[in-house]
């Protein structure tokens, strides 16, 4: 009988989930993953021993019988996009909310020991002037951002009321490789630079973001379940450095190297779009000892190598 600990990771097809498999697939570990394919690719799993259990986190049965069993739980399963979510709130709120709460549940039930859910810091707390942190207080303007602050809502609530050890996980602009399908900006200006595309900057490109790799995230996310922690709570992941979409985009250039890279223009900015965003990392390295090791050029060439090499 294998005495491995059981890892629930939903949402475990999609980029940020393929991208942890890599790195929790440890001997110790036995890695199930709860997904409904919506978005994510059960290929991108291939060679990695996982159960696979595709179903959707609104089933309460499902969900039951996929945390039946596990110590910890890592949910990533989420409906992701901003844009959907003001088209569809409905959708946003029975996947992200019920669904959390689904899992939650669950997870009180088969007394998982420890439950990390996936959160947001920008769509969470609006704008604000940076940097952004954890103690400031919630202001979404977007479907999503609610649904992840009712899901912190309900980690918290369900240590304070149930003894669940909860830990809300705030992401800022996660990159890297398996990011084929991410509306985010740099997956979408790749895909753009593969298609021959010219690429479209909203506003002046000086507006700010705070780019994290995905392998710096995963590091963070893994800390999260061993760390002591001050449960209930959030702790951003984040980069901590202030960067420009224009800068960023010249770091995709020098990336690219001398494949062709197509020309940048320049359209009206976005109704509601943030101007500056950057987040403070100080709970992180406490509690975590979280310090981002991949910087911006580094981390942009991996991912176009990916990029490069990838076989829709
Ligand atoms: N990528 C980022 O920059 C970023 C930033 C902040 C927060 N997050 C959060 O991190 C988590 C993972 O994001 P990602 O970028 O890997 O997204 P993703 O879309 O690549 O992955 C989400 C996965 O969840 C699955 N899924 C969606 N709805 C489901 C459902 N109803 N039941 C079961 N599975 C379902 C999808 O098939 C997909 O494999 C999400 O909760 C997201 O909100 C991501």
């Amino acid at each position: 009988m294998s005495l491995a600990i059981v890892y629930l990771i939903t949402g475990g097809a999609g980029f940020i989930g393929t991208n942890l498999i890599r790195r929790l697939s440890i001997p110790s570990v036995r890695i199930r993953v709860l997904d409904n394919l919506s978005a994510g690719r059960r290929e991108d799993l291939d060679g990695f021993d996982v159960e696979f259990v595709q179903g959707d986190i609104q089933d309460a049965g499902a969900v039951h019988r996929a945390v039946a069993g596990a110590r910890k739980v890592i949910h990533l399963a989420a409906n992701t996009n901003v844009v959907q979510s003001v088209a569809n709130p409905e959708l946003n709120l029975d996947v992200n909310v019920r669904g959390t709460f689904n899992l939650l549940r669950a997870s009180v039930e088969h007394g998982v020991e420890r439950f990390v859910f996936a959160s947001t810091g920008g769509a969470i707390v609006g704008d604000v002037t940076p940097p952004v942190h954890e103690d400031m207080p919630p202001n979404p303007i977007s479907p999503y951002g609610a649904s992840k602050l009712a899901g912190e809502g309900y980690c918290s609530a369900f240590w304070g009321a149930y003894g669940l050890p909860t830990v809300s996980l705030r992401f800022s602009n996660i990159y890297g490789p398996f990011s084929y399908h991410k509306g985010s900006v740099i997956a979408k200006f790749f895909r753009e630079v593969q298609a021959g595309k010219p690429l479209t900057i909203y506003g002046d490109g000086e507006q700010t973001r705070d780019f994290l790799f995905v392998g710096d995230l995963c590091q963070g996310i893994a800390r999260a379940l061993e760390a002591p922690l001050p449960f209930g709570g959030s702790i951003q992941l984040g980069s901590g450095r202030e960067t420009t979409v224009n800068s960023m985009v010249a770091l995709m250039r020098e990336a690219v190297g001398g494949d062709w890279f197509p020309p940048v223009t320049y359209a009206p900015p976005r109704a509601g779009e943030v101007l500056r965003n950057y987040v403070s990392t100080a709970r992180a390295e406490k509690y975590l000892d979280f310090s981002p090791a991949t910087d911006l050029p580094s981390g942009l060439t991996e991912t176009w190598k990916w990029f490069k090499g990838l076989r829709c």
